[in-house]
């Protein structure tokens, strides 16, 4: 296995690991038919095994703070997409994928990196064994159905929305999650990189 730097050549493997890698988590829907471009400067790598891409890191990062990422704690980097090919999970591709953009981050400058996951206690931890520390939690709540699209209106004339999804962060998690069949916790990590030695 080789830890290369993203090319489009690689973008067909890297769409197909990226959606293999997800099906088994809460993002199992979140499918993409194109990679995505970053507005901000990125450090993307593939993890590469007989020409096939079985892994992946994309990360959007800040040259002046609160660019891309949420915290006030100098400048971030944002994981946008993290995933290993189900064929290929638990050989500790994850962490050299990892330990590999932590060090172009540290040369950058960057001083921590955030990252997003739904629900997946497997991946939390995976992220809190990498030294990643939970900062926040809200909700991800999905609408369909009669019942539950009650709760949702449109303010254009005969326009209906049949299914739809949203970010709760209030108080009343419990009702919520009584009101809705499909809803997800969203938590926040962060890496600190200041301290963190190079890997
Ligand atoms: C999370 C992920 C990137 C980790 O990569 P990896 O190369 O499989 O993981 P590593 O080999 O570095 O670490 C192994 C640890 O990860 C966890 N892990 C990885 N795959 C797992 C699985 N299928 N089931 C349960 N735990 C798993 C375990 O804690 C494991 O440790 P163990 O084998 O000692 O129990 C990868 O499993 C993945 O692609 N997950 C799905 C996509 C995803 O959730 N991405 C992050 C979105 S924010």
């Amino acid at each position: 296995m080789e830890i290369k730097a993203y090319h489009p050549k690689y973008e067909k493997g890297w769409l197909q690991c990226r959606v293999l890698a997800f099906l088994s988590t809460a993002y199992y829907d979140n499918v993409l038919q194109e990679k995505e471009n970053y507005k901000h400067p990125s450090i993307e790598l593939v993890a590469i095994h007989q020409s096939k891409v079985v892994g992946l890191i994309d990360v959007e990062y800040e040259t002046e703070k609160n660019q891309v990422c949420t915290g006030e704690r100098g400048l971030g980097g944002m994981i946008w997409h993290l995933a290993v090919h189900p064929d290929y999970q638990r050989l500790q591709i994850g962490q050299h994928l990892l330990h590999r953009v932590e060090n172009l981050a540290i040369e950058k400058g960057l001083t921590y990196l955030e990252a997003w996951t739904r629900d997946d206690n497997w991946v939390v931890d995976w992220y809190k064994k990498n030294d990643f520390r939970p900062v926040y939690a809200y909700l991800h709540v999905f609408m369909e159905g009669k019942s539950e699209m009650q709760h949702v209106k449109s303010e254009i004339k005969a326009l209906r929305p049949v299914q739809t999804w949203a970010h709760y962060n209030g108080e009343n998690e419990e009702s919520i999650r009584q009101t809705f069949e499909r809803v997800h916790t969203c938590t926040g990590l962060e890496k600190r990189l200041d301290d963190a030695k190079r890997l």
